[in-house]
């Protein structure tokens, strides 16, 4: 009998992909739906050799209500919802941001009024660090605590900022309304999971991240450079206020952020809070050079860099406050920045090609 049944939306993506595992190992049935835009099926392939589970799939986009409802009919056991799928590129998000708002802000609502409709009442949003912008701008938030005042520099963190209210009020509302015809009203829950910056791989070397375009985040990057896709990594800027003059930021390994949704969901069960939000970070801040230094430690030779201009829209340090993720839900990050960069490295020299090639013999003989 399992604990409980959830609904993954962006489920074969990078992070939803691990999130699925780590409810398939905890008992959990899974439902998955994703459009495939920025995954494979494949990722389903590798969580099955993993824990010789699969979760059920719809090829289904979030902005399609009907095509919702259509899942949650046919798996009335779903209890509980949580939401990766998005568009997530911050650059492209400033050339369409029409594109982004439909999909992040209005797939959000077609998801919520399915549930809705569905009594499926609790929510776990994957948001981000990207709501806070640029922290420094106000005295003492770094680290940077959930009651950081909001300030997204770019479109695709104002649509995170507006799901985010968009389930505030729409939780607020169910349960409002609720109380007023004398029904049960605590059943309504959300949880808005601001995310540091996610990396790493399974330690097993046959999941990972593996997008379908150009990435342009760090350690994906870092990863081109060892295996010599890309000559060198471009440092976006040396002149930051920061010990080695480049950006800090908080790193997290994969499987860490994966168990962080966990504890929300069961949190969310056992205490009923409304809504609520938790950073979902180490507390721990390394600069870009650092990085290069944890990463080409584990390949064993210096990765080459140059030094350029900033990057538009970049802030000076991202480090999450994460105590109340801490004392709340009974998480923290158990995984170092060295586990991250030794696992990427697995997965990157196993599959070059991401998931467009098969796994190594021994998980298929296994
Ligand atoms: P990802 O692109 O790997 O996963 C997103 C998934 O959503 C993909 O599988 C994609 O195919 C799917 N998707 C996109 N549009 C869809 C649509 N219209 N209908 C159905 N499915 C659709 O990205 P990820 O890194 O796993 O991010 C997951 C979530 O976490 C996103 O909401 C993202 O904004 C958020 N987030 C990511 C990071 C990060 O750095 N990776 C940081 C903070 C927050
Ligand atoms: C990390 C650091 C760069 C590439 C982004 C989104 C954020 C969240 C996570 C979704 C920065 C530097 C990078 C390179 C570099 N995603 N860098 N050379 O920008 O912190 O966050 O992903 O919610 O919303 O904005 O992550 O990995 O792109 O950059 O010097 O080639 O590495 O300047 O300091 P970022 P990143």
């Amino acid at each position: 009998m399992a604990v409980g049944t959830v609904l993954v939306t962006g489920g074969t993506g990078y992070i939803g992909s691990f999130t699925t595992l780590a409810l398939l190992e905890n008992g959990y049935d899974v439902v998955v739906v994703d459009n495939l835009y920025n995954s494979s099926k494949v990722a389903l392939d590798r969580i099955e050799l993993i824990c010789g589970k699969r979760p059920a799939f719809y090829q289904v986009d979030i902005t399609d209500e009907a095509g919702l409802d259509e899942v949650f009919a046919k798996h009335p056991e779903i209890d509980s919802v949580i939401h990766f799928a998005a568009l997530k590129a911050v650059g492209e998000s400033g050339e369409i941001p029409l594109e982004y708002y439909r999909v992040n802000v209005g797939g959000s609502i077609s998801l919520l009024r399915s549930m809705e409709k569905h009594n499926v009442t609790n929510i776990v949003f994957s948001s981000s660090a990207t709501v806070y912008g640029d922290a420094t701008r106000v005295p003492n938030m770094i680290p940077i605590p959930e009651h950081c005042p909001i300030g997204p520099t770019n479109t695709y963190g104002r649509t995170k900022v507006m799901i985010e209210t968009v389930i505030t009020d729409h939780v607020e509302a169910q349960r409002r309304n609720l109380q007023k015809a004398g029904k049960p009203h605590d059943q309504w829950n959300g949880a808005l999971l601001r995310y540091f910056n996610p990396c790493g791989a399974h330690p097993s070397g046959i999941m990972g991240e593996d997008p379908q375009g150009v990435p342009y985040n760090l350690l994906p990057l870092l990863g081109k450079v060892a295996t010599g896709e890309r000559e060198k990594l471009l440092v976006f800027g040396d002149d930051y206020a920061s010990r080695d003059g480049t950006a800090i930021r908080d790193y997290i390994h994969v499987l860490d952020l994966a168990s962080g949704h966990l504890a929300a969901l069961n949190y969310l069960r056992e205490h009923k809070p409304g809504v609520k939000a938790w950073n979902l970070g180490s507390g721990r801040g390394s600069t870009v050079l650092e990085m290069i230094k944890a990463f080409s430690k584990v390949v064993g030779r210096d990765l080459p860099y140059e030094v350029v201009e900033r990057r538009l829209g970049d802030v000076l340090d991202l480090t999450a406050n994460p105590a109340l993720a801490n004392k709340e839900l009974q998480w923290k990050t158990q995984l170092t920045l060295e586990d991250a960069c030794a696992d990427l490295w697995r997965w990157v020299q196993n599959n070059p090609k991401g998931y467009r090639q098969d796994p190594p013999a021994e998980f298929v003989e296994a």
